[in-house]
């Protein structure tokens, strides 16, 4: 057995802010940010919930793929700002898509979000528990940024993406599909990027704590993510046999452009092999893999056959990849 994706969707915001529009706001240019970061827009969610871009981009993928909701066995939700505590957003995406026979629940590991919720998806496949299962990444990282801090409010953006997965034949084989999967997390070194739930809030509290938005030690995340990338894409391709220049595509966390030629540097591959699309939509954590992926999949660039790295890492600090097969 094995883990195929067999139907892609997204849901962007209307809503574009452009580097320039930043620098309205906080003391920045266009030239600072696209040159350290290569983004220059972002979307920004104005009316839109997480669960409704959910549901929209789950949409999408169910007509791609040719299902209707009561088809999916279970329904998994990358996300690391969901609208409410609870219900999960996976339930509140089981209820738009009508999906009555699914479990449904978020799992949290930021901007690698959707890499372990692809991998928990093929593990529940090849265990032969579940057959249909809908993974959305999804982010509303605009109420997480503290707006007047420059150093964070210009790297984010909002959006979601959704794949359905099936069971295939063959476990790790020739076969379409998921053919290798490394993960990890390193919680020791995960005070370098956070972000606080709600602060303790009852009559007997001790202390508060300080502030509730997403912080960052950019150069600490930078080094991680230079090292552990190209690190996990020679695992994968160690474990599944293959040679790094086999591969077609490498789809990674779109976090930051400079990240992306230093991996495609260190791993002596030819940049043209890792699309991006940061320079549009900003860093939008455990949806920027497949708003990518979906990207792709609609302008005809995956062709059936071909080798495909994903690769996300973020908060956690978490990092993996996952070799597919399209
Ligand atoms: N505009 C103008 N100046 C800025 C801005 C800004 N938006 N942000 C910071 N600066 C200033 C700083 O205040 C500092 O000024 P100073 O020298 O007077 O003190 C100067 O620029 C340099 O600051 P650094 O933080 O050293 O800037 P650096 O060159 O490291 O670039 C960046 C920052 C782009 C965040 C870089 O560290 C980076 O790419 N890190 C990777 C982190 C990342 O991509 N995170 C995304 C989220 S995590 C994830 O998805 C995994």
């Amino acid at each position: 057995m094995t883990t195929k994706i067999i139907g892609t969707g997204s849901y962007l915001p209307e809503h574009v802010v452009s580097n320039d529009d930043l620098a309205k706001l906080v003391d920045t240019s266009d030239e600072w940010i696209a040159s350290r970061t290569g983004i220059r827009n972002r979307r920004i969610a104005t009316k839109e919930s997480g669960a409704d871009m959910a549901a929209a981009a789950a949409e999408e993928a169910l007509k791609d793929a040719g299902m209707d909701g009561s088809e999916i066995d279970l329904i998994l939700v990358a996300t690391c700002s969901s609208d409410f505590q609870f219900p999960s957003t996976a339930c509140l995406v089981q209820k738009a898509i009508h999906a009555t026979n699914a479990a449904a629940f978020d799992l949290s590991a930021a901007c690698s979000g959707f890499l372990f919720a692809l991998h928990t998806a093929h593990a529940y496949i090849c265990a032969g528990i579940y057959k249909n299962i809908l993974l959305v990444g999804v982010e509303v990282l605009s109420k997480l940024i503290d707006w007047n801090d420059r150093s964070t409010c210009v790297l984010f953006g909002d959006g979601a993406s959704a794949c359905v997965v099936e069971r295939g034949e063959g476990l790790y084989s020739a076969d379409h599909g998921m053919e290798g999967f490394v993960q990890w997390s390193d919680g020791v070194s995960g005070e370098v990027l956070t972000c606080p739930g709600r602060k303790i809030e009852n009559p007997w509290k001790e202390n508060d704590s300080e502030t509730e938005y997403i912080q960052m030690n950019g150069q600490e995340v930078f080094r991680f993510a230079v090292k552990k990338v190209p690190e996990c894409i020679r695992q994968v391709t160690e474990k599944t046999e293959t040679q790094i220049e086999t591969i077609d595509w490498f789809i990674l966390h779109q976090a930051n452009s400079r990240i992306i030629q230093s991996v495609a540097k260190r791993l002596g591959v030819p940049e043209e092999k890792f699309p991006m699309n940061m320079e549009q939509y900003g860093n939008t954590s455990a949806a920027s893999i497949p708003i990518l992926l979906d990207e792709m999949n609609k302008k005809g660039m995956l062709q059936p056959g071909q080798k495909i790295i994903l690769s996300g890492f973020g908060a956690g600090l978490t990092w993996g990849a996952a070799q597919i097969e399209w």
